[in-house]
Parts: C-alpha cells; sequence; structure tokens
C-alpha cells in the first residue's frame, strides 16, 4: 500500500471478525515499532503477545469492575456535546472489553521507565520513554493498517495498569501504553464520522 493510503486507511476498529493473524504478520507489526525514533537511542520496548479469547479474558478481567471509572473519564471531557465524539463515545463505551477479545490477539506493549515514575513527571523530558512508546505504537499501528489489518486500544484507567502488570507478570521499572488488538475488521464493523479538519487553518505563519 502507498504510504498516504496507510494514513487515509487506518482507523480505530471496535468490531474484529476471529480470523487469525498469522506469525509472519505480528513480527512485521511489531519489528516496525523498532523502527519509530527514540529518547537516548534506546528502544527499549518489550511485547506480551496474549493469543486465545480464553487467555485474553483473564488478562483483561480488570477492566470490569472499572467500567464506571472510563464513563466518569468521558464525561469529563465531554464539555462541547459534540455529535461526531458523543456518537463514538456510545460506539466505544461499551465495547471495551469485548474489542479486546474479539480477534483473538492481544498485545501489550511495554516500556522501560527509568527516570522517574511515570505519573510523577519533573519535567517534560521525564515523559520522553512514554513518548517514544507511542512513537513505537504509531507504527505498528501504520503498518498492521498496510498489513489489511484494523487496530483498536484502550487506555488503562484507575488500577488496571496495576493489576495487569501483576496478571503478566511484567518486571519493575516497566509501564505499558495500553492494551492493543488488531485483527481483520468484522464485515459490518462500526466506524464512527471522523472530524475533518482543514489542515491550513491549522498552519499558523512566523507567529500564531
Ligand atoms: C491517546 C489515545 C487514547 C485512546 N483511548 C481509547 C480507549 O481507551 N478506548 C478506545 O476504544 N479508543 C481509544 N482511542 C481511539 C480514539 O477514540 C480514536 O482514535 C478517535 O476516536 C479517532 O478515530 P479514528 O482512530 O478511527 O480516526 C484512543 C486514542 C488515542 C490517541
Amino acid at each position: 500500500m502507498e504510504f498516504y493510503e496507510v494514513l487515509e486507511k487506518r482507523r480505530t476498529y471496535r468490531d474484529l471478525s476471529d480470523r487469525e493473524v498469522s506469525d509472519e504478520i505480528l513480527k512485521r507489526v511489531i519489528s516496525a515499532a523498532f523502527k519509530a525514533p527514540t529518547n537516548d537511542h534506546l528502544r527499549q520496548l518489550e511485547f506480551v503477545v496474549v493469543r486465545g479469547r480464553e487467555n485474553i479474558a483473564k488478562v483483561v478481567a480488570p477492566l470490569a469492575k472499572n467500567m464506571a471509572a472510563f464513563k466518569e473519564l468521558v464525561a469529563e471531557v465531554d464539555e462541547s456535546g459534540d455529535k461526531d465524539k458523543m456518537t463514538m463515545f456510545a460506539d466505544a463505551l461499551p465495547k471495551q472489553q469485548k474489542m479486546l477479545m474479539e480477534s483473538g490477539l492481544l498485545i501489550i506493549p511495554f516500556f522501560r521507565q527509568l527516570s522517574c515514575p511515570l505519573l510523577k513527571p519533573t519535567e517534560q523530558s521525564s515523559l520522553n520513554y512514554f513518548a517514544s512508546a507511542w512513537c513505537a505504537l504509531e507504527n505498528m499501528v501504520l503498518a498492521a493498517t498496510c498489513e489489511g489489518l484494523g487496530t483498536v486500544f484502550h487506555i488503562p484507567v484507575s488500577d488496571e495498569a496495576e493489576q495487569i502488570k501483576k496478571i503478566v507478570n511484567a518486571p519493575q521499572g516497566y509501564e505499558f501504553l495500553c492494551l492493543l488488538t488488531m485483527g481483520y475488521p468484522a464485515e459490518n464493523a462500526f466506524l464512527p464520522r471522523q472530524k475533518v479538519i482543514n489542515t491550513e487553518e491549522r498552519i499558523h505563519l512566523n507567529v500564531w
């Protein structure tokens, strides 16, 4: 696929089929992570790959009791009454657990968080490990799109991150970005309308 076509095709798919994603494709997608820019030349990323719906259900179990917390977070960000945004949330909220299990492939991208606790940064550069990991994640999402896959991720809320780190036996000093899943889109996958942005209006020449 041509690069700009990949950019156009990348969407968040919350309805995935159970068609298996092969190990070869998975390896190519994860390899894309190591092509992203990285702080300190490090590329300290590790991936826990969970296959099979039953195994995934065990890992994402902490999400169940936190759905209320997730809804609260959503209510907090909704200050605009934006129709497209609310259509997206109405679709996304009930699917947070289900969407992670459907394709039978869950990826947990871990990164080394050395300088200080992730949630207590002392300056912007304290977040460099986190930022590098997000660069890597975007590479993966684009590579997956190029392979004909849909992707979606859930950001841990409340105590989900701590619980999940225990479940997968993550070592000290590592955090994970999100719960990422990818798979072949379901036939009737719902895609909320994307916002149309006029790029020229967002470019401020010399001064804002
Ligand atoms: C930082 C970030 C956090 C997100 N968190 C979630 C999430 O927890 N659950 C979810 O279903 N989608 C999540 N999304 C996906 C967004 O809802 C989605 O990217 C947005 O609605 C635009 O739709 P599109 O990706 O199809 O263009 C997140 C995206 C980003 C960049």
